[in-house]
């Protein structure tokens, strides 16, 4: 794993992503505020022509169970909003309002699969080790399924909604195992609160309590932290 410690993590993280961009890319994105400034710097870089998003497609992560695609706060709303719409990149996702979940989960797969696979995969990640919804004690070969949040993830997640109460309980989420077979894994973390979440990942035993530490078996990750994140390593 390639570790880089940086005061500019969204430069960084989206030279790695540049480097995939070509016609018929396919791109893995993550939801959250971390990857906010990768996506900033890869909309700059095509406005000056530096990059183009011609034929390329994305795939998100997650999704809330329940929550209607037209939420503000649904993944599908909140990706198309601040990336994909923007940049003109067809994207798919897990359907939150699915009444079959599990036929949905395997589409999804497939799907996935149809595309080529994912060349580049950017994550967050969450402050108990999670990526995507894969909270502690997911299994490291998971593939797509529902999950449950942890009161930890609700609550860390309640700023986007009206109160922690209105944070969906389930969720659909790639899987880890999913989450390994994506050529290219960029994760970027920032902050003091990541700190704990990020030696552990990328320290610690691979272990299910750290979900994220499960990247250590993949053979091209690079995880892109500012020194705040970079505390605890
Ligand atoms: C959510 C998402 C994750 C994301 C995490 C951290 O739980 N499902 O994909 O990595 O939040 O988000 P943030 O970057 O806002 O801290």
């Amino acid at each position: 794993m390639e570790v880089v410690v940086t005061t500019s993590p969204g430069e960084v993280a989206a030279d790695a992503i540049a480097g995939h961009l070509r016609p018929g890319a396919v791109l893995g994105l993550a939801t959250g505020s971390s990857p906010l400034p990768v996506y900033t710097s890869l909309l700059r870089r095509r406005d000056t022509g530096e990059l183009s998003f011609d034929s390329v497609r994305a795939f998100t992560l997650d999704e809330y169970l329940g929550l209607p695609r037209s939420h503000p706060q649904s993944y599908h709303s909140v990706i198309r909003r601040d990336f994909t719409d923007q940049a003109g990149i067809e994207v798919d996702g897990p359907d939150g309002e699915a009444t079959d979940v599990p036929a949905e989960a395997a589409r999804y797969e497939a799907a996935i699969a149809a595309a080529g696979g994912i060349d580049v995969q950017l994550l967050g990640i969450g402050t108990d080790g999670h990526i995507g919804f894969n909270e502690p004690g997911s299994s490291l070969a998971s593939r797509t399924r529902t999950k449950t949040l942890t009161p930890r993830t609700r609550e860390d997640n309640a700023r986007f909604f009206g109160s922690v109460d209105e944070v969906p309980i389930h969720v659909l989420t790639q899987g880890l195992g999913t989450i390994l077979e994506a050529r290219h894994v960029v994760l970027v973390a920032t902050g003091p609160a990541k700190a704990a979440a990020v030696a552990a990942a990328v320290e610690g035993p691979v272990s299910a309590y750290c979900p994220a530490s499960v990247l250590q078996l993949h053979p091209h990750v690079t995880c892109v932290v500012d020194p705040d994140a970079a505390a605890d390593l």
